[in-house]
This record gives structure tokens, C-alpha cells and sequence, in this order.
């Protein structure tokens, strides 16, 4: 499930994991569909940190919407961070540096960067706070932090029959790692306690209508959820039993099946401004 358990990271228990189909998922994230709210901001000759960058597909827009101004992203996890090297080798981004590292121990001086994004990483570091403080210590004074992270209470499946009960089950597993499944909803609570000023929150919704997004939805919900670690992870916190996945698992396809299938993962994003 994790992978982290033995490192010394502030997500030691991270509930997605790198396997292949959260891979694909996070294959299809860009600058243009994910970051919306904050591209409007950029402008050439900024310097960005996209803390918890992943494989680096948010972070090779960003890249060009600041080029020849500096991208820099970091991750705790050293493969998602040689994905994201070889994709700006690939794709000509040349201003784009990427690094391994902690997001509560961020290896930059003071007052670095005009900008600092991230996209579902606030939601999976235990310690919210910390986390702002350091990214807080690295934007200059007036720099922005943009944040977009999951409403946990607001995604569905329609129709739902009783995916209801899978979803409940996927953010008690968040919380049981210590994450923070409303997190998207949080945003201006927790930006304002860290003494961000001039808060905008805003919401979104990322859509799963389409037979070809039906498919992948289903395919990436049905190959994630039901693996072996997801499984007896829920089964080890006594959030849900193998009889019950079975039940899920059989709903999803009906799910898919449906002349009506619809689902939607929840977003709240906030951009916020150090004083
Ligand atoms: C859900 S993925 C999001 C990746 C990317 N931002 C995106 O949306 O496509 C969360 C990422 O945060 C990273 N992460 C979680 N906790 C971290 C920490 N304490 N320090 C650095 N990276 C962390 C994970 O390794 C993972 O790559």
C-alpha cells in the first residue's frame, strides 16, 4: 500500500501507493485540467515549487506557463521523480528541475520561490501545519501558495447502489493513515491558521460521463480498490470485510454496465497570499 513504512518521511503510511493504475490515473493530470484556478497567476520569469509533484504531468504546464523562470517539484518517492526527470528530458522543459525530498523539510532557502503549488498533497501529510510553515518559509513575501485538494464528502457514484459504503470506507482507510479526506473543504480554515492572507477558496468537479471515462474510471477504481493491500489494509483497521469488497466489487461493474453511469471525484482549491 505504501511502500514508506520504513523511511523517515512525514508520510510514512501513504494510502495510494505507485502502482500501475494510480499511475494511469495521474496520467491523465495537467497544468490546463488541474491547475485552472492558478494559471491565470503565472506569467513568465516566475520561480515555482510544485511540492508533491508526483510524475511531474501538473508540473511540465507549469513549467512552460513560467518558462525561462524556474519549475522546481519535489517528492518523497525517488521513482515518481525519475518519471518526472525523463518527462522533461522528453518534452523539451528544460527549466524544469526535480528533486527528492520532504515536503516539511523542503531543501530550499528562505524566501525562494514567487509561487508554490500542489495538487492532492495536503491531503496525505499528517501534519498540516508543519507543512505550511515550511512551504510558507520558502515563498517570498507577497508569493502565493495554490492548493487543490479532494471533498471527500462530495464524490459519488451514480447510480451509487452501494458504492456509498466503498467510498466511506476509502476516507476512513485516508484517516486511518492519517490523512485528511476533506482536506479540499478545509483549505481556507487551514491556509488562514497558517497566516496566509487574501484567501480565495474555490471548488470543482472532475467528471467520469463518457463511455471511454466510464471504462477508465472503472478500470482504475476496480484495479486500485480491490488490490490485496487496499483490501487488508481496510480488513486490518476493521473498516470493512472481504465479504463486503466482494459485494463492492460486483456493484462497480454494474456500475459500469449502467446506460446512466456517472461519477465524480471532488475538488475544493484555495490560492492564498504570505503576507
Ligand atoms: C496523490 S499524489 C499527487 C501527485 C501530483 N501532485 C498529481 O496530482 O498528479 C501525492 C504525491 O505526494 C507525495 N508526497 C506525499 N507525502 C509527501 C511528503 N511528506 N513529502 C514529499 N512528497 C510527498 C507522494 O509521494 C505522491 O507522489
Amino acid at each position: 500500500m505504501t511502500g514508506n513504512e520504513t523511511r523517515d518521511v512525514a508520510t510514512p503510511n501513504y494510502t495510494m501507493g505507485y502502482d500501475d493504475e494510480f499511475q494511469a490515473l495521474l496520467s491523465r493530470r495537467s497544468a490546463a485540467l488541474n491547475a485552472e484556478h492558478l494559471l491565470p497567476r503565472l506569467k513568465s520569469g516566475l520561480r515555482v515549487l510544485d511540492f508533491g509533484c508526483g510524475p511531474g504531468t501538473i508540473s511540465m504546464g507549469l513549467a512552460d506557463a513560467v518558462a525561462p523562470g524556474e519549475l522546481h517539484g519535489i517528492d518523497m518517492e525517488e521513482t515518481q521523480i525519475e518519471m518526472a526527470k525523463a518527462a522533461a528530458s522528453a518534452g523539451g522543459h528544460s527549466n524544469a528541475i526535480f528533486r527528492t525530498g520532504d515536503v516539511t523539510d523542503l531543501p530550499y532557502e528562505d524566501d525562494f520561490f514567487d509561487v508554490a503549488h500542489c495538487h492532492a498533497v495536503l491531503m496525505h501529510v499528517p501534519g498540516t501545519a508543519e507543512t505550511l510553515a515550511e512551504v510558507k518559509r520558502v515563498l517570498k513575501p507577497g508569493g502565493i501558495i495554490s492548493a487543490r485538494e479532494l471533498i471527500g464528502d462530495s464524490m459519488f457514484f451514480e447510480p451509487g447502489g452501494d458504492m456509498d459504503g466503498a467510498l466511506e470506507v476509502f476516507k476512513q482507510l485516508l484517516a486511518a493513515n492519517g490523512a485528511h479526506p476533506q482536506m479540499g473543504k478545509e483549505l481556507k480554515r487551514v491556509l488562514h491558521e497558517a497566516g496566509f492572507s487574501d484567501i480565495e477558496p474555490s471548488a470543482s468537479f472532475e467528471c467520469y460521463g463518457s463511455t471511454e471515462d466510464v471504462t477508465f474510471y472503472h478500470g482504475f477504481a476496480s484495479g486500485w480498490f480491490f488490490t490485496p493491500e487496499i483490501i487488508g489494509a481496510a480488513t486490518k483497521y476493521g473498516l470493512a470485510t472481504q465479504e463486503q469488497f466482494d459485494g463492492w466489487r460486483a456493484t462497480i461493474d454494474e456500475w459500469r454496465d449502467s446506460p446512466g453511469a456517472f461519477a465524480t471525484i471532488a475538488w475544493g482549491e484555495a490560492i492564498a497570499r504570505k503576507p
